[in-house]
């Protein structure tokens, strides 16, 4: 071989190489960058990366931006089958039906109503920190221990103990729903508040809320239900204040630390009014926040009610109303989300921004439901622990038990989002998390549980005989769910890998 010869060949080959490498880093980014967008793809907002808040222990952040336009609420009375159905590459998820004979009577006997009168606005305390939901300023030599306090509830705690826990709020609903008028007869509801360790001022601040902003004549009472909280101020300190207040309260504990929703179920046992309004223990109740709700679930006792929770700031306490056109929804590995609300429900409503929306999941911190139907649909799944997954469970057996889930947009509650926990989850967040997620998909999701497994990195396959327990699944059976005249379609979006999958599920559809 001459030597022109061989140095052509070795260009040759080194110029082969060189692309061989090229493409081979291309193709590790690419699979680094697909990996990438899976993983987070949950997580990108219009403020870039909100995964942070995915820690909140009780509610999502309501205007977490919705990603999705999943423009797929159905009834069945309406689907006009060509059009409902395709579109992108979502997979649709029977929710369940709008109505199912037998079980409780739709509504009330009027005996069990209770004549009402607006609650009297409250009013600004002049030159108080916070008044009508302003942020607070903390001044510059108080910084160093409002670090110092933040770190107890990892909220802003030292401006929450400077607010009035009377604070006063403007009026942050839409016009039209002032002038809406309600029954004048409506069921009485109890409150119950479940916490631990919760901070003095936030826990009294949305048991003044409440007081001061229900109809008297509908609030029953209030129940505080204590997690195995460790402050003592929690302890008599905290029975002797509620016992001195207007309308009757009380304090129920937990043994040992319990969880969401066991302590949510001891609550739920002590409950004497018709209707159990759920709060968490950080909120402030609005102007007419209450009525709108009792008002839908008078009219139809398997409908559960939301209210638009707005944000109330971990940093300054300010008061800040959150969009209302966003609704509950879901991912594959079983994460809450709020989305956009389709146009198709907008239209079903006809595009009344104060008219009850349908939504497919809750956020779960906040709801009102009939006693009795709470109970006729079996109430939590009690094998859940400390928290996670139980509003997407909640969400799911209603719309398969024959009920509605609503938001209702004329109500508004708001609520201290936190970046992080400070709750402790024994064994790991992350397990318990994924064990709750698990027993949703086995119980509700039936073969689409397959999507969850195969999406959640982590998690396990549960044993589902044991969780189809026989509470659940008579009720599913009682509720007939698949004789549907109302149904809510859900669709989820999928990865491209699994474009071929989610094809197959529409088509059995
Ligand atoms: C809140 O206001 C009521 C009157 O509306 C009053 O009786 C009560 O003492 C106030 N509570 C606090 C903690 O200031
Ligand atoms: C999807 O379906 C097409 C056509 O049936 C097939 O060629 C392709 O390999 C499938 N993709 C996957 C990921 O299974």
């Amino acid at each position: 071989m001459t030597f022109s010869s061989f140095t052509r060949k070795m260009r040759g080959r080194m110029r082969s190489n060189t692309c061989r490498i090229v493409l081979l880093t291309s193709l590790v980014w690419v699979i680094f960058d697909f990996v990438l967008i899976t993983r987070y793809s949950d997580c990108i907002g219009k403020d870039g990366w909100r995964c942070k808040r995915s820690g909140e222990f009780d509610v999502e952040l309501p205007n977490a931006e919705p990603l999705v336009d999943d423009n797929q609420l159905v009834d069945d009375n309406e689907i006009n089958t060509e059009k409902s159905l395709d579109g992108d590459s979502g997979s649709a998820v029977i929710m369940g039906q709008g109505f199912a004979s037998g079980g409780i009577s739709m509504t009330y006997p009027s005996v069990s109503l209770k004549k009402w009168f607006l609650a009297p606005t409250v009013e600004e305390t002049k030159g108080k920190p916070g008044e009508m939901g302003k942020p607070v300023k903390i001044p510059a030599d108080m910084k160093d221990l409002m670090k110092e306090k933040f770190k107890e509830n990892q909220f802003n705690l030292l401006a929450s103990d400077m607010i009035s826990l009377n604070r006063s709020l403007t009026d942050v609903r839409h016009e039209g729903c002032r002038r809406k008028h309600y029954a004048s007869k409506l069921p009485t509801t109890s409150i119950v508040i479940v916490f631990h360790n919760e901070a003095w001022t936030t826990l009294l601040r949305t048991v003044w809320s409440v007081i001061n902003r229900s109809p008297r004549a509908l609030l029953k009472e209030i129940i505080l239900v204590d997690d195995a909280s460790e402050r003592d101020f929690l302890g008599k300190q905290l029975e002797d204040y509620v016992a001195k207040l207007p309308v009757r309260t009380f304090v129920l504990r937990t043994e040992k630390r319990s969880g969401l929703i066991r302590a949510r179920l001891l609550g739920a046992e002590h409950v004497s009014g018709e209707v159990i309004t759920f709060l968490d223990a950080h909120c402030e109740c609005t102007e007419g926040w209450l009525e709108p709700l009792l008002a839908r679930i008078v009219q139809n006792r398997r409908t559960v009610v939301c209210p638009i929770i707005d944000v109330i700031s971990d940093e300054t306490f300010e008061y800040i109303t959150a969009s209302d056109s966003t609704w509950g929804g879901f991912n594959w590995k079983l994460n809450f989300r709020w989305y956009r609300v389709p146009s198709r429900e907008m239209a079903r409503r006809n595009n009344d921004r104060t008219a009850p929306l349908r939504t497919p999941t809750m956020a779960g911190g906040l709801f009102s439901i009939d006693k009795d139907y709470f109970y006729e649909i079996g109430s939590y799944d009690e094998g859940m622990d400390i928290w996670g997954g139980e509003n997407l469970e909640m969400s799911f057996r209603i719309w398969q038990c024959g009920g509605i889930l609503e938001i209702i947009p004329c109500s508004h509650v708001g609520h201290v989002f936190r970046d992080k926990s400070p709750y402790t989850f024994p064994g790991g967040v992350a397990k318990i998390v994924l064990h709750n997620a698990a027993r949703v998909a086995e119980v509700w999701l039936d073969e689409w549980r397959d999507f969850y497994y195969a999406m959640s990195t982590g998690s396990k396959k549960q044993q589902s005989k044991k969780l189809k327990t026989k509470k659940n699944q008579q009720t599913k059976q009682s509720n007939n769910i698949f004789k549907t005249t109302k149904t809510i379609l859900y669709c989820v979006h999928l990865t491209p890998n699994f474009k071929n999958y989610s094809l197959s599920i529409r088509n059995w559809l």
